[in-house]
């Protein structure tokens, strides 16, 4: 052995933490290799697959991600109906369990980030991980001013693991696709990519935080995290650490509490929404927690959407086209959305799809969101509509669509969990009321303007 080969403590570490990676990833093949055999003959992506062929070919196609596997638990959750959800939760479930980054990995790592002298920029830093994130890890750490600190520090090659993934998505979706043609998913994918490669920026997530903010200023019960940008780097997210426990926790409060929460999931997402045309895409349970107050702390910024404020002119349209049942306002909706080629019978599809999100905002009284059956009733509107699109030969779901769907669809599982009983009316009006496709614009360009990004197109 030569001096070179000798594993130094360097070495040793690197090799445990990447091999450990590497079992994480060797896993994902055998655990969808019980699931498949669970499934042949079962449903897979909402259909019936009698040929045990194509569950083990899916299985093949799934064993081939190796990289950031939580987010692409969350994109295949996006499709409806693509994967049983056993398939998601079990992709989630390897992620959470992923080992870490050992401490000499770290402060290799850090070193990279901020120098060699990375540790006097701190007050302390803990060893230990607090929390795994998609693409890395979060350490908790002091800053000489004495803030408690969130570091979340990516793992490296982690570009290449991404698009090592999108690459072999690529190919799950076109399996999907020989197999049920009631939804396109080519602009899922084109969405998803951009949004999972702008997650790797870090900085740009945070100049997202601080847009944030500033948005949600005006809301007492939402907080944000504020990024701490000498400590901050392309790989390296410094902010404020924000205590909370799991909105899970809160789930056998008092109905006020669970209300309240309610209430203020409600504004922190839809007040950027609705008054600026920016969308967090990511309502999962780890993305925020509740404090006991009841005011929410929304977390990462990593799958931020901004959209065209005729977007969001066309979001309300549809509101109102459904209240008064207004075919030509709900087409023109439609079509400033993006969707083209519509019949009779596209139509006819997206409102009853469209009737199903919006049906708690048109009544004006108090009601829990799964009044209007639960998510039962929810499970057979989708698989309604899915037959009808597979009957009409599919349709392809613009880009912006897609997250916009995912944080309604997200929002409403938390509230249901919740039992929340709101006035939804009320609160989306008092949203609304005084909307104005200018002034959303103005407003938008404002706040990314203030943290140098781009204007949607
Ligand atoms: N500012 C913060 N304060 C407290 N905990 C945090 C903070 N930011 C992140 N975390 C914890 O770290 C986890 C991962 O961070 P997150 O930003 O969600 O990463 P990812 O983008 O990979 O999902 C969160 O689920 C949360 O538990
Ligand atoms: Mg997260």
């Amino acid at each position: 052995m030569t001096e070179n080969d000798k594993p130094t403590a360097r070495n040793r570490d690197d090799q445990d933490s990447l091999g450990g990676r590497v079992k994480r990833y060797a896993r994902v093949g055998s655990a969808f290799g019980g699931l498949a055999a669970r499934y042949a003959g079962g449903r897979i992506f909402g259909l019936t697959i009698d040929r045990p062929v194509h569950a083990a070919e899916l299985t093949a196609a799934l064993g081939g991600l190796k990289g950031p596997l939580m987010k692409v638990a969350q994109i295949l959750a996006t499709v409806p109906d693509m994967l049983p959800e056993e398939y998601t939760a079990e992709l989630a479930q390897l992620q959470t369990n992923a080992p870490s980054m050992g401490w000499a990995f770290v402060k290799r790592r850090m070193t990279a980030e901020l120098g060699p002298n990375w540790r006097d920029r701190f007050a302390t830093f803990e060893h230990q991980a607090a929390a795994a994130a998609s693409l890395g890890q979060v350490h908790r750490a002091v800053a000489h001013d004495g803030r408690r600190l969130a570091c979340k520090l990516q793992y490296p090659d982690m570009a290449s693991a991404v698009e090592a993934d999108l690459k072999q998505l690529k190919l799950v979706f076109s399996i999907y696709r020989r197999y049920d043609r009631a939804i396109d998913p080519t602009n899922i994918h084109a969405e998803l990519s951009a949004r999972l490669r702008e997650e790797l920026d870090y900085d740009r997530e945070a100049r997202h935080m601080a847009i944030y903010d500033r948005m949600l200023s005006g809301e007492p019960g939402v907080h944000v995290p504020e990024p701490v940008p000498e400590l901050c780097t392309d790989r390296l997210l410094s902010m404020t650490w924000l205590d909370g426990e799991s909105l899970l926790s809160f789930v056998d409060q008092h109905m006020d509490d669970r209300n309240t929460v309610a209430r203020n999931m409600f504004r922190a997402w839809y007040v950027p929404f609705y008054e600026y045309g920016i969308l967090h895409g990511d309502p999962h349970l780890g993305n925020y927690t509740v404090r006991p107050d009841g005011a929410v702390n929304l977390m990462d910024f990593g799958c931020i959407r901004v959209f065209n404020a005729d977007f969001i002119g066309a979001v309300i349209d549809l509101y109102w086209a459904l209240c008064r049942d207004d075919l030509d306002l709900a087409v023109h909706a439609y079509e400033t959305w993006g969707f083209s080629n519509m019949d009779r019978k596209v139509i006819d599809i997206l409102n009853q799809w469209a009737r199903f999100l919006y049906q708690p905002l048109m009544e004006d009284r108090v009601q829990r969101i799964q009044d209007n059956g639960g998510t039962m009733y929810g499970a057979q509107v989708a698989g309604k509509i899915h037959r009808e699109l597979r009957e009409i030969g599919g349709i392809t779901p613009p880009r912006e669509f897609v997250l916009m769907d995912r944080a309604a669809i997200g929002l409403g599982s938390v509230f249901t969990r919740l039992q929340a009983e709101v006035n939804w009316h009320r609160m989306f009006h008092e949203l609304i009321q005084d909307f104005d496709v200018k002034a959303v614009a103005k407003r938008q360009k404002s706040v990314l303007e203030d943290q140098n990004l781009p204007l949607p197109e």
